[in-house]
């Protein structure tokens, strides 16, 4: 049985999965739009005296086919972030792109769209529906889009091989371990094939060894397939799996770490006091 996610010879997802390739075809940056862009983005909750400025003049961007870490003490508004970047809430003020797309003039409707079809979420409780199956959990996204969209079974059939869920397909999330669990949400964010996956604390309700399985099956879909991760997380060693680690504090990007170990991330972690 396999139980490993993702790694070794005869796992690999291909790369018709892929949006934009990596590698020696990559087009010139003028013609390659980000993965996600945020310009100058403005997030208050609340109004009036009880006002938090969660998000103060944030411009980030990520690039196609990386895996990026979202850091920061509590309340520096990494939720409200990640939030905003994956159109679940609206900015203030200020530019959201997902593949080239501005977000802002997007009605309600075609938000929703836009998240169902070309989002995949993942959270730090799995969020699985208790009365169907693993199977059933992953392919629910598609399922919910309608008669235009049809489940395209050999996908199906390589993201249950890819997150060793094949032999565990007709099982209830009750029967499944939480990195197991962990590992259907993956795949139901992925059955979509989307632009960018948005994770919140993936790894926050594992153990160590199911977390770090999570964080292995994350950064090879960067890897093999091109795809585009996002992950808020507050553990420097998950953190580590990324490619480059944004800090957040008070709603502002301090700074960014590129190819961070754990014990680097930490040490920058512990000067922000968190
Ligand atoms: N719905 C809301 N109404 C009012 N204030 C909010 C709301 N959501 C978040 N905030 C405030 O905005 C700030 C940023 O919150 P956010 O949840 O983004 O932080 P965070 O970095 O994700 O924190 P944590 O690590 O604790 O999850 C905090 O001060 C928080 O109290
Ligand atoms: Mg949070």
């Amino acid at each position: 049985m396999s139980e490993h996610a993702g790694a070794g010879a005869g796992h690999h997802l291909g790369r018709a999965a892929q949006h934009q390739p990596r590698g020696g075809t990559e087009p010139p940056p003028a013609e390659r739009p980000w993965a996600v862009r945020l310009d100058d983005v403005r997030k208050v909750h609340g109004s009036g005296r009880s006002a938090v400025t969660a998000l103060d003049g944030v411009t980030a961007q990520l690039p196609y086919g990386t895996f990026t870490a979202v850091m920061g003490p509590s309340g520096s508004g990494k939720s409200t972030f990640l939030h905003c970047a994956s159109g679940l809430d609206r900015p203030d003020h200020g530019t959201i792109e997902i593949g080239g797309r501005d977000l802002g003039p997007l009605g309600e409707r075609e938000l929703t769209v836009l998240r169902r079809e070309r989002i995949g979420f993942v959270f730090q409780g799995f969020n699985l529906l208790p009365a169907l199956t693993a199977e059933q959990n992953i392919t629910l996204p598609v399922r919910l889009a309608g008669r235009h969209t049809r489940l395209d079974r050999p996908w199906l059939e390589r993201l249950l091989d890819y997150t060793g869920l094949t032999e565990r397909r007709r099982h209830r999330p009750t029967e499944l371990s939480g990195g197991q669990q962990q590992r259907v949400a993956i795949a139901r964010a992925l059955i979509t094939r989307p632009e960018v996956v948005f994770a919140d604390e993936p790894t926050g309700a594992l153990d160590t060894t199911s977390a770090r399985k999570v964080l292995e099956l994350l950064r090879n879909l960067v890897d093999d397939v091109g795809q585009t991760v996002l992950m808020v997380t507050h553990d420097p060693v998950a953190a580590s799996y990324a490619d480059a680690v944004l800090i957040l504090a008070d709603g502002k990007v301090t700074g960014t770490l590129d190819g961070a170990s754990a014990g680097t991330i930490a040490e920058h972690m512990a000067r922000l006091g968190a």
